[in-house]
């Protein structure tokens, strides 16, 4: 090993004892917060559709290899939908055919999105992050069509 090597292994150690010091001093010493791997809360653990509103709606989407739980999204025309989405086991992709989402599916993490469907049809959900072996096959989908009310829901007039 030449000289110059060796002062740059020297250097570089160095330097990371200097950054890695910096990092546990303002833990310990500051009150930093640093960011930690995954948390342990378990913020979604049954998928939902709820209605909170007239045309409001707020899914809670949990991504799985390899499926979207729950498959079948179905709102009427003119809806807004709060999405929350998370993943419970790898990452995985969350994007919608022809609107303006484009999520990840992230385990211990949820990632939220507000989207309108004003035209009846079918919007396709697709995986859009390698996620195993059935990627290909993982997708979902957003019905948008009138949805009868049942007779139990009085007070609506739809
Ligand atoms: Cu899930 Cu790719």
């Amino acid at each position: 090993m030449d000289s110059k090597e060796k002062i740059a292994i020297g250097g570089s150690l160095v330097l990371m004892t200097i950054f890695f010091g910096a990092v546990v001093l303002a833990t310990t010493s500051f009150g930093v917060k640093v960011p930690d791997c995954i948390t342990d809360r378990k913020p979604f653990e049954e998928s939902a559709i709820i209605r909170i509103g007239p045309n409001h709606y707020e899914v809670h989407s949990i991504a799985r290899m390899w499926y979207f739980d729950p498959f079948m999204i179905e709102v009427p025309p003119g809806s807004e939908v709060d999405l929350y989405l998370t993943s419970a086991d790898v990452v995985h992709g969350f994007q919608i055919e022809n609107k303006n989402v484009n999520l990840m599916a992230i385990p211990g993490q949820v990632n939220y999105a507000k989207v309108k469907f004003e035209k009846e049809g079918e919007y396709r959900i697709v995986c859009h992050e390698y996620c195993g072996i059935n990627h290909q096959t993982m997708a979902g989908v957003v019905k948008v069509q009138r949805i009868v009310e049942s007779a139990a829901e009085e007070g609506s007039n739809q």
